[in-house]
């Protein structure tokens, strides 16, 4: 099998074992209080009115549970729920047929939707103002209009990125909820749900110490749960121990902030070959060989969430704290 296609499967297998863990109601979902508590109130109004929830756009870093909140809308909203991702929807008539298989109040989740395809995008503004597709089809030369009505349905989008949502798409929104970093605490209840789901008890101690490395990231969080997990495994553990905990982090190379080792690359580059900035992000994603996307939606967000860079109009500049955190005299990078 290819590499690709081994990352891919393992990719899926993730996928699955994640969808295990996701919380299904409200009620379960730990942290995001005051999205949960606006979402409660939208939910609960829209079901006593017998309405569909209004289109709903959720936006922040990858691996904050997007997904999770619009499964969890289509379940307290009672409805089914289709999900494709932005740039799969390539033409018009890719929207028209899945628009087509909604029944009213089932829940539309577009992942990504920033990168979907701007014909595309301009067909959606109609479905989701007045429910009505309008596509223009081309016959032998001539160009119809075909007018569908669909039924009431809720959009939920999600984004790693906000600000590439255009205007017109963003006006059309009637609810959008920014999803934050989780606190330690937040992750560390999660890991502990997590615990319980998997029936594979944990130390406290081993508990906090992967909360304090998860980058305030569920996802992360459970990752690391089912690695230092495996290391209890083998070490015939029946509650996992911090002794695991720490050798399996340690052995994933994930230090006390949650910092891996593209994470020290991409600041080592700004501070030796860079001089601490201020520089280009093209430049650093040459230098440390990452997609430029990669850095700005992963990397970035989190680095710049706890203090070790800044962004200026010229460019990126690693903190003191950057300095500190990897040893570094900020003295001998001055010249
Ligand atoms: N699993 C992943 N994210 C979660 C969350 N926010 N609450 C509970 N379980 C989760």
């Amino acid at each position: 099998m290819s590499e690709i296609l081994k990352s891919q499967v393992i990719d899926d297998i993730e996928a699955a074992e994640e969808l295990q863990l996701r919380p299904q109601w409200l009620s379960e979902y730990i942290g995001q209080a005051d999205l949960k508590y606006n979402l409660n109130v939208f939910i609960k109004a829209a079901r006593k009115r017998s309405e569909s929830l209004d289109h709903t756009l959720l936006y922040g870093p990858p691996g904050l549970g997007k997904t999770t909140l619009a499964y969890i809308i289509a379940n307290e909203m009672d409805g089914e729920i289709k999900t494709v991702n932005g740039p799969t929807i390539e033409r018009p008539g890719d929207l028209a047929a899945i628009l087509s298989t909604l029944d009213p109040g089932d829940i539309l989740f577009i992942d990504e939707i920033h990168r979907l395809p701007r014909v595309v995008e301009e067909v959606l503004y109609s479905a989701m103002e007045d429910f009505n597709l309008a596509i223009v089809i081309n016959r032998e030369g001539h160009a119809h209009t075909l007018n569908v009505d669909l039924p009431p349905f809720t959009l939920v989008g999600a984004t790693t990125r906000n600000g590439d949502i255009s205007a017109p798409l963003r006006a059309r929104f009637g609810i959008s909820e920014k999803i934050n970093y989780y606190t330690e605490d937040e992750i560390f209840h999660i890991v502990q749900r997590t615990s319980l789901v998997y029936e594979t008890p944990i130390h406290e101690d081993a508990a906090k110490e992967i909360a304090k490395r998860s980058r305030g990231t569920p996802r992360i969080a459970n990752r690391l749960f089912r690695r230092v997990r495996d290391f209890a495994t083998v070490a015939n553990e029946e509650e996992i121990t911090l002794k695991s905990a720490l050798k399996a982090l340690t052995a994933l190379k994930v230090d006390e902030l949650g910092l891996d080792d593209i994470d020290k690359r991409y600041l080592t580059t700004i501070i030796e070959r860079f001089h601490g900035g201020p520089v280009g992000l093209e430049a650093i994603a040459s230098s440390i060989g990452e997609e430029v996307t990669n850095i700005e939606d992963v990397l970035e967000p989190y680095l710049l969430q706890i203090g070790m860079i800044n962004r200026t109009p010229r460019g990126r500049v690693a903190t003191s704290k950057a300095y500190s955190h990897l040893n570094k005299s900020q003295q001998n990078t001055l010249f």
